[in-house]
């Protein structure tokens, strides 16, 4: 099973969740439906949603709140890169300019906001004090994660330890909230409730890594984004993590220095420093490692074709190439 094959077992239900995504992204203020429309249907994996809707059916799921949580989990998505790009200060998304690039960073900020609210009222709308506890600690749990990244910034010394709280947190929690939800809305037992759980931070993880990778080793017609964003920010990120701990001592400190200026000033050096030493093997084994974490997780839920997919999801986090 691949990308297209996990596409055609979601299809029905994502074509629902497509059109609840547009209905809602509707607002009387006619810039943000132009910046949400903009983002919204730029594209993207939609591998959230997707986690919504495979948990969901893997639980036997038969109600109609796996359409609305998968509406507003990618609508939390989407607002944080909104707010991400600013951040990164980035000017290419899914192939295209970013908003923050188009209509400036205070709209991308502002509409960002807009689709935080949106998916809050859409989520009070469920009436599940566990649906609403498990996001609202998603999304707070998110916020602190890419506040400690700003934290992390241009500090050479971040260990590995520490850039794995941030991954977990900026990036996997929401994979986690995710995969996690089919099982709340399908009251399934605790046991089962955390095996996704679990799963979903774990390929959460895995998944980080692998983006950290691409930053340094992909072509930004696949990705859609550009490379080297994270070097110019002054990101220490786990490939360079890993240069400076085992690279010779000349390749740890042009990666230190590069991390404290930020810029891509020294990008031909660094990229060096990566194709000379394991630092990229050593991130993609990481991710394996978490991708096969995450299916032994699954390991109590009965077999379906949903579980399936979700293994090969886990597959396809760090095999992929955008
Ligand atoms: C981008 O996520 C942000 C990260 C957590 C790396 P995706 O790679 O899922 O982005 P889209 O939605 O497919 O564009
Ligand atoms: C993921 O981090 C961002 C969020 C989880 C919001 P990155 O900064 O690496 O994501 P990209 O590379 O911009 O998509
Ligand atoms: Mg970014
Ligand atoms: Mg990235």
């Amino acid at each position: 099973m691949d990308l297209a094959k996990i596409n055609a077992l979601t299809a029905d239900d994502m074509s629902a969740v497509n059109k609840l995504i547009a209905k809602r992204l509707q607002s009387d203020v006619t810039l943000i439906n132009q910046i949400g429309l903009y983002i919204i249907n730029s594209g993207g994996k939609r591998l959230r949603p997707i986690l919504v809707l495979l948990g969901s059916g893997a639980c036997g799921y038969q109600g109609q709140h796996h359409h609305s949580l998968a509406a507003i989990i990618e609508f939390i998505h989407t607002a944080t890169l909104l707010h991400d790009d600013v951040v990164d200060a980035s000017e290419l998304r899914r192939g295209k300019k970013t908003a923050n690039a188009v209509w400036g960073n205070e709209a991308s900020v502002l509409v960002g906001d807009f689709l935080y609210s949106r998916a809050f009222q859409m989520m009070v709308e469920i009436r599940n004090m566990r649906v609403m506890e498990i996001l609202a600690e998603a999304t707070n749990t998110i916020a602190a994660g890419e506040v400690m990244q700003l934290l992390n910034c241009n500090d050479p010394d971040t260990t590995e330890e520490r850039y794995l709280h941030v991954i977990r947190s900026k990036t996997a929690k929401l994979f986690a909230a995710a995969s996690q939800l089919g099982a709340v809305i399908s009251q399934r037992p605790k046991e089962e409730e955390m095996a996704f759980a679990t799963y979903g931070m774990h390929l959460g993880t895995a998944f980080q890594l692998i983006d950290d990778v691409l930053d340094y080793d992909a072509s930004s017609e696949i990705t859609g984004k550009n490379i080297g964003d994270d070097l110019a920010e002054g990101k220490p990120t786990l490939p360079l993590i890993r240069i400076i701990q085992t690279g010779s001592p000349s390749q740890s400190q042009t990666v230190r220095q590069a991390i404290e200026k930020g810029g891509l000033e020294h990008i031909d050096a660094v990229k060096e420093a990566i194709l000379t030493t394991d630092a990229l093997q050593y991130t993609t084994d990481c991710a394996k490692n978490e991708a096969r974490l995450a299916i032994d997780a699954l390991s109590i839920i009965a077999n379906t074709p949903y579980k399936e997919a979700l293994i090969e999801l886990a597959h396809f986090s760090f095999n992929r190439n955008y």
